[in-house]
């Protein structure tokens, strides 16, 4: 009897044992500062954003802030990104809320999230603009591909220096591409393509010399191709249906680090196939209804690494 006893009050100590180490690993886990627990609720208002649980840690992993990739929705993700210096107090970095059919604007509160880096609101149904409050970021990465986003592309988005990508295609953003964006001398992507943009191409596109992919297809721009002659880290150059003119700047023979180059329905005066022989990296090239003329020359047979001509 007391043999039993004696084990029964072990596994109860053994079980308590495991209980409480199990809850204080959990609090460990470092917690975000109030202030961006707040946020984060103005946040998911603005969006529209129902389902986050804020009874639940955000920055812990749990299900309700980190869905796990799910490859029968390969469109959806669901990521609070947080960083926790030594465990202690955490700060959100990325906001990564893909094909959810959220229904609200984009979130003016994005701004009170101090270390904010990342927000990809790609597939949604947001509508408005880019909020002017972004401006005072820190932000890196802004993709919100596939919504419902109109008005003109900010002038304040020249001043988010900070910026590596920008996506901002399948839109109804209208006006013109401001000449401030050639500010932007970390952005390594900048994709434009289907929205409602019209006027000429500022100049100022040749500043963005870290550019490595630009996309502008389907568009209403006029005007002439601008000179990207300094963009020379360019390895994917989209303009298709844009609503450009010909020529084919000469300048783009310098961009020899081009792999994907596709230019369709030039509008204006044709001229002869342009120089690309410095680009011997080629693997996909388009050239439709760009009125060219003349020979296409001998060195497209020496693009080893051509697949689609
Ligand atoms: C955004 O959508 C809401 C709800 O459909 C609508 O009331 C509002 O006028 C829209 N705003 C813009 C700028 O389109
Ligand atoms: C960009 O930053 C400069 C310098 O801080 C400021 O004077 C200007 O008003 C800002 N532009 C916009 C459009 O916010
Ligand atoms: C390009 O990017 C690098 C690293 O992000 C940065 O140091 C550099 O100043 C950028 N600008 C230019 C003009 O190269
Ligand atoms: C595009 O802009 C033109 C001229 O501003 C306007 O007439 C047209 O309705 C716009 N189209 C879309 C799809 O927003
Ligand atoms: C493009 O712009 C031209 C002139 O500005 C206009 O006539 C045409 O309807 C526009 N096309 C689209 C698809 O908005
Ligand atoms: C083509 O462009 C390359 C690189 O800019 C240049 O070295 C070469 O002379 C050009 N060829 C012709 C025929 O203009």
């Amino acid at each position: 009897m007391s043999i039993m006893v004696e084990t029964s009050s072990r596994v109860l100590f053994i079980i308590m044992l495991v209980l409480s180490t199990f809850l204080y690993l959990q609090s460990l886990a470092g917690h975000l500062h109030p202030s961006e627990v707040v946020a984060l609720k103005e946040i998911a208002k603005q969006l529209g954003k129902v389902d986050w649980d804020f009874s639940l840690n955000p920055c812990d992993g749990n299900p309700s802030w980190n869905t796990t990739a799910d490859k029968n929705r390969p469109e959806f993700k669901n990521v609070v990104v947080c960083n926790c210096p030594g465990d202690d107090v955490c700060h959100i970095v990325n906001i990564t809320l893909m094909g959810q059919d959220l229904p609200g604007v984009l979130p003016p509160s994005l701004a009170k999230l101090p270390s904010i880096e990342n927000i990809n609101l790609a597939r949604n149904y947001l509508n408005g603009s880019i909020p002017s409050e972004w401006a005072s970021t820190k932000l890196e990465f802004i993709s919100l591909s596939g919504n419902r986003l109109s008005g003109s592309i900010p002038i304040f988005l020249g001043n988010m220096t900070t910026l590596t990508y920008l996506g901002l295609e399948n839109n109804m953003f209208s006006g013109k591409v401001p000449a401030e964006l050639g500010k932007l001398i970390n952005l390594n992507h900048l994709v434009l393509t289907a929205n409602n943009l019209t006027g000429e191409l500022p100049m100022q596109l040749n500043s963005l010399t870290n550019l490595t992919e630009l996309r502008l297809d389907s568009n209403n721009f006029s005007g002439k191709i601008p000179n990207l002659g300094s963009c020379t880290r360019l390895n994917m150059l989209e303009m298709q249906g844009s609503g450009l003119e010909g020529p084919i700047p000469e300048s783009i023979s310098l961009l020899k680090n081009l792999f994907q180059l596709a230019i369709s329905d030039l509008k204006g005066e044709g001229s002869l196939f342009p120089n690309l022989s410095s680009m011997t990296g080629m693997k996909k090239l388009m050239l439709r209804g760009c009125n060219l003329h003349g020979k296409i020359p001998n060195y497209i047979s020496q693009m080893s690494q051509l697949q689609y001509l």
